[in-house]
């Protein structure tokens, strides 16, 4: 995401200065160049050298170098960068930004700046409180810039409170998260209907609406501002056109419209339906100005066609449309009626109960309703109501390209976007830089690695966390931990993220001194930690592409069997295969042996034809579930040692408890026998559940 991104990186006199370093590190980690530029203050605090070694280029502090007299252009860094992060920001720096005041090199480059610029404050807590660094960030954050909120904890003054400089790691997730965002909608195509329609009575009168047109102007800024093409059918506003690849097509009456987002539709990917539309228009529009009488006057109105439900009908497979509802009241009850008569993928309710919400106003209030739930929004600008529907909107369409993807394209490389945390709390006044390199060397080991032979889009990569606990550390490198690793996978067309693996190792030691090279070999494995690692990155992979095709994670399982197999000569005793039921051995060995299999195929049939379906028919998809719980027990029964099959309905008890929440009694009854049966300790839950009269469901 960052790879080829020229980043100006700004540094200011703090003690959080330090942890610059490392951002440059992350930054250049990601494939992108690093600029930094430095206040003269910051120099007390970390030296240029550092910067320059870690970025590999020089550190520019001056508007002028004084050994060659040459002028250093921040009007160039203005232009060359994507983006600018100043971090860490203190008081001063903040201040003189927001005032403008250019007596440095670094607020000069920001002020010449076309990139998107990012800050992470760091400062005592009461620096931070005051109503002027308050004011100073309230006017840069109306600048667009991107406030990256600094945390509360131990800060340089020994006092606890907000205002530590956030993690380079998660600074770095931010800019990823921006960059990932410019291309939600990349290559796609969306309709947008906005502002109200103007219904003629005769030349000078017509029956309208309060609609603006913003709602509808800033999905389309939004929409462009992700990539795609947009193309704006308008009613009646007085909105600029969004920036951007948007083609307008003004229109007055609803006939108009509805004509022009007919013609549309079928070359666009998704349509967002925010125009105000009037349902009725005069059934005959005077030719001549209609002169008062002194007498009452009836119109008659005639119906207009609905645009949403015509295109509902007209809409292909892969095409999303989106409809709004505006409501003054029983607005969610309404909202579902017109998603479903409209053939809607989900819908935008606003309601004319809510301060602050729907014509005319920059601010907004939705909840997002699909067949899935009901999703609640605060009041918010409508810029940030059209980011939240858009980012809505492009997980469905992402679900799509991904159902729509052949399965090999799935077996890749570069695979796992996998989060690590170490957290070292229990062994702690050891040097704590041991653990951060570590945990740094783990993460880039799982990501960067090649574990197979294709190539992976970022979007595509399977998400998993490696979360360790250090239990024991020795200065001499010797390392005791527990780790609890997880793979999840999206549930496509929600929100939602499914467990498709979860376990809890818990002795893994090994060996490792800052800035070891992480080596994996398969044939040789004389290196504990990375064959620990590599084991639980094969599988993840393997369970992963057992959801997506009927034994589909063969080749990964069978690289993670070898691992376990030849690791036995390591000595630790998570490899040995007799020394307990559950270790990574056994994991392994149960999960591919033949009795088991049902249990693999479960894994497709219950992520494919089960939960991907809840979203569009839940009892269709609960039935496959049911069905997943037979065969679960089958296996169970077949080998009732296996380990397997317990650990799956312990990772998956939520889920399942939330799956039979709003099913039929017998549904629940049957559900807990075989889950109970697997594993009694679930039993009070489902107790629970079993228990509550279907009214309370
Ligand atoms: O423009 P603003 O001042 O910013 O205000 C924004 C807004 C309040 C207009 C916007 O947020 C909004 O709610 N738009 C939909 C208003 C509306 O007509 O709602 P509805 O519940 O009557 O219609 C339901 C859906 O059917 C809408 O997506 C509408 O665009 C569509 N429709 C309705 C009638 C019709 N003949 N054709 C349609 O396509």
């Amino acid at each position: 995401m960052l790879k080829g991104k020229n980043i100006v990186l700004g540094i200011t006199g703090s003690i959080a200065a330090y942890k610059a370093a490392i951002l440059v590190r992350l930054l250049v980690k990601e494939g992108a160049q690093v600029q930094v530029v430095m206040t003269p203050s910051s120099k007390e605090f970390i030296t240029p050298l550092t910067l320059s070694t870690l970025s590999g280029r020089p550190v520019l502090c001056d508007f002028f170098n004084s050994n060659s007299g040459e002028w250093n252009s921040h009007v160039e860094l203005g232009l060359w960068a994507d983006a600018m992060i100043v971090a860490p920001a203190t008081a001063s720096t903040l201040g003189k930004m927001a005032g403008g005041i250019a007596d440095n090199m670094l607020v000069t480059t920001y002020l010449s700046m076309k990139a998107p610029v990012f800050i992470a404050p760091a400062m005592d807590l009461d620096m931070f409180a005051h109503p002027s660094t308050q004011h100073n960030l309230e006017v840069l954050a109306g600048y667009g810039n991107h406030i990256i909120e600094p945390g509360t904890g131990e800060l340089a003054s020994h006092l606890s409170g907000k205002g530590r400089m956030e993690e380079p790691e998660n600074i770095v997730q931010a800019l990823k998260d921006f960059f990932l965002g410019k291309s939600l909608l990349k290559g796609k195509k969306v309709l947008i209907t906005a502002g109200p329609t103007y219904e003629k009575i005769d030349p000078v009168r017509f029956i309208g609406n309060y609609s603006s047109g913003k709602m509808g102007f800033a999905l389309a800024a939004e929409c462009a501002a992700c990539g795609a093409d947009v193309v704006l059918v308008s009613g009646p506003v007085s909105q600029p056109t969004p920036s951007g690849a948007v083609e307008r097509i003004d229109v007055e009456s609803a006939a108009q419209m509805h004509d022009a987002a007919v013609k549309a539709f079928p070359a666009c990917d998704a349509a967002i339906l925010c125009a105000a539309v009037a349902d009725y228009r005069p059934a005959t529009c005077a030719d001549k100005k209609i002169k008062r009488t002194g007498e009452g006057m009836v119109i008659e109105l005639e119906p207009n066609k609905d645009i949403a439900a015509e295109l509902g009908k007209a809409k292909r497979d892969g095409q999303r449309l989106v409809g709004f509802a505006l409501e003054t009241n029983d607005g969610e009850l309404n909202a579902r009626e017109k998603l479903a008569k409209k053939n809607l993928d989900f819908i935008v309710l606003n309601s004319l109960a809510d301060k602050g919400a729907g014509f005319a106003h920059d601010t907004n209030k939705v909840t997002i309703i699909d067949k899935e739930g009901v999703a609640e929004y605060p009041l918010k600008s409508k810029r940030d109501v059209a980011r939240d529907i858009v980012a809505h909107l492009s997980k469905l369409l992402l679900a799509l390209l991904i159902l729509v993807l052949p399965l090999d394209t799935f077996a890749v490389g570069e695979e796992l976007n996998a989060k690590v945390s170490l957290n070292s709390s229990k062994v702690q006044g050891a040097n704590t830089e041991v653990f951060k390199v570590l945990e740094e060397a783990i993460t880039q080991f799982l990501n960067d690695r090649k574990w197979t032979a294709n190539t992976y889009e970022d979007y595509e990569r399977i998400d998993c966390n490696f979360n360790f606990v250090v239990d024991q550390y020795s200065p001499d490198g010797s390392f005791t931990t527990s780790l609890i690793v997880q793979g999840t996978r999206p549930v496509y067309g929600s929100n939602y993220s499914t467990t498709v693996f979860k376990y809890e190792d818990k002795a893994i030691t090994f060996t490792y001194q800052p800035y070891d090279r992480m080596e994996f070999n398969e044939d040789n494995l004389d290196n504990n930690l990375t064959a620990v690692l590599a084991y639980y990155a094969y599988l993840i992979i393997g369970f992963d592409m057992d959801t997506m095709g009927d034994l589909g994670g063969n080749e990964w399982l069978n690289k993670a069997q070898s691992i376990a197999n030849n690791a036995q000569t390591l000595g630790d005793a998570g490899w040995r295969a007799m020394s307990s039921e559950n270790n990574r051995y056994s994991i392994i060995d149960d999960y591919m042996n033949g009795a088991l299999e049902p249990v693999r195929k479960l894994m497709y049939k219950y992520h494919r034809l089960g939960l991907d379906t809840m979203y569009k028919n839940v009892t269709a998809g609960r039935k496959v579930i049911t069905e997943c719980l037979t065969m679960l027990n089958k296996a169970y029964e077949d080998r009732a040692m296996a380990y397997f099959p317990r650990l799956f309905v312990e990772y998956k008890n939520d889920e399942l408890l939330n799956i039979y929440s709003n099913s039929s009694t017998k549904e629940r009854q049957d559900a807990e026998k075989i889950i109970t049966r697997i594993d009694p300790s679930l039993s009070a839950k489902w107790e629970e559940l079993v228990s509550k009269p279907a009214e309370q469901l």
